[in-house]
């Protein structure tokens, strides 16, 4: 952790690893992490948390499982949503993505359940940057 400024911009040209993101602050007890992601993500739960995402460039795509049935909530560059704790969510980005994510210090990407995880997903915590 730096007590530097950080250019997201920047520090998104430091790695190219899809689905695994990196730390760039901590707020409280918080992780502010970047990923960039391109395909899909797997079925996921955070049973504990809420995961918020912000979309900084190209479009997220969210498919959430809710009492309702499903649907996919399709996020452009700038835009903010919010999964609630405890709903399945598959990310995903046909075209790629870069995406900023606010959680719970030590939330595991692939939350407290989830599909088989496919090997271009990391299971992380996040390494910081
Ligand atoms: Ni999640």
């Amino acid at each position: 952790m730096t007590t530097e400024p950080i250019v997201l911009t920047e520090a998104l040209a430091t790695f190219d690893t899809l689905w695994s993101p990196r730390i760039v602050a901590r707020v409280n007890a918080y992780d502010v992490r970047i990923a960039k992601v391109a395909g899909e993500h797997v079925w996921h739960a955070h049973d504990h948390t809420d995961e918020f995402f912000l979309v900084l460039d190209g479009e997220l795509r969210i498919a959430l499982r809710e009492p309702a049935g499903e649907r996919t909530v399709r996020l452009t560059k700038g835009a903010v949503f919010t999964v609630p704790r405890g709903v399945e969510h598959r990310p995903y980005a046909p075209e790629g993505a870069a995406i900023l994510m606010v959680e719970p210090s030590g939330t595991p990407t692939v939350g407290d359940r989830h599909d088989a995880v496919p090997g271009h997903v990391d299971v992380t915590t996040g390494p910081r940057l």
